[in-house]
């Protein structure tokens, strides 16, 4: 058959945000871990959609690892971002390391898709997806195509239309 594209995708997030259980459930069943562990450093991954084959930088998200994030920025095609929504305590720390993110060199001005899950909504105190963008000032993203999902990573609900959006947005 035809020969995928072939994307390079960097998931971005804090730590206990659920980046990991998100790209454990893209994988194939047969390559899902069992048991998900924080990340140390980064952990590559790989999937396909329908059109695309996927190499996924999945970060880690502690603070002590995260200046290894930008090291990727000039070769990914796609970022997927990854925010707790229960987490309300951290969501300024989340804003900031996403405007870091958005400021950077390797990315202002530069014309990739952001795929953003408002994961975790399964929990109690989950803020929405509408409510999560307005915290992080979304609205502001201009010189981006970007897109926000609310998703259950556990369960993997949402997953598939964050997906959808970023294989529309890139083929
Ligand atoms: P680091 O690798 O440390 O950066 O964290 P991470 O963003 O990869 O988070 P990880 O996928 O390891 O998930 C952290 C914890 O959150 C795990 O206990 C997951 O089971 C849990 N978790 C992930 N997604 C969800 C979700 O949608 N709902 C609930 N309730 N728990 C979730
Ligand atoms: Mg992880």
């Amino acid at each position: 058959g035809l020969r995928k594209k072939e994307v390079n995708v960097l998931c971005l997030g804090l730590d206990n945000s659920g980046k990991t259980t998100i790209i454990n459930q893209l994988k194939p069943a047969n390559t899902q871990a069992q048991e998900i562990v924080p990340t140390i450093g980064f952990s590559i991954e790989k999937f396909k959609s329908s059109s695309l084959s996927f190499t996924v930088f999945d970060m880690s998200g502690q603070s002590r690892y995260r200046s290894l994030w930008e090291h990727y920025y000039k070769e990914s095609h796609a970022i997927i971002f990854v925010i707790d929504s229960s987490d309300k305590l951290r969501m300024v720390v989340t804003k900031e390391e996403l405007d870091t993110f958005l400021n950077h060199e390797d990315i202002r001005g530069k014309r990739i898709p952001v795929l953003f899950f408002a994961n975790k909504m399964d929990l109690q105190d989950a803020m929405s997806s509408v409510k999560v963008s307005q915290m992080l000032c979304l609205e502001n993203i201009k010189d981006k195509p970007w897109h926000i999902c609310a998703s259950n990573a556990v369960r993997g609900e949402g997953l598939q239309e964050g997906l959808d959006w970023l294989q529309g947005t890139m083929s």
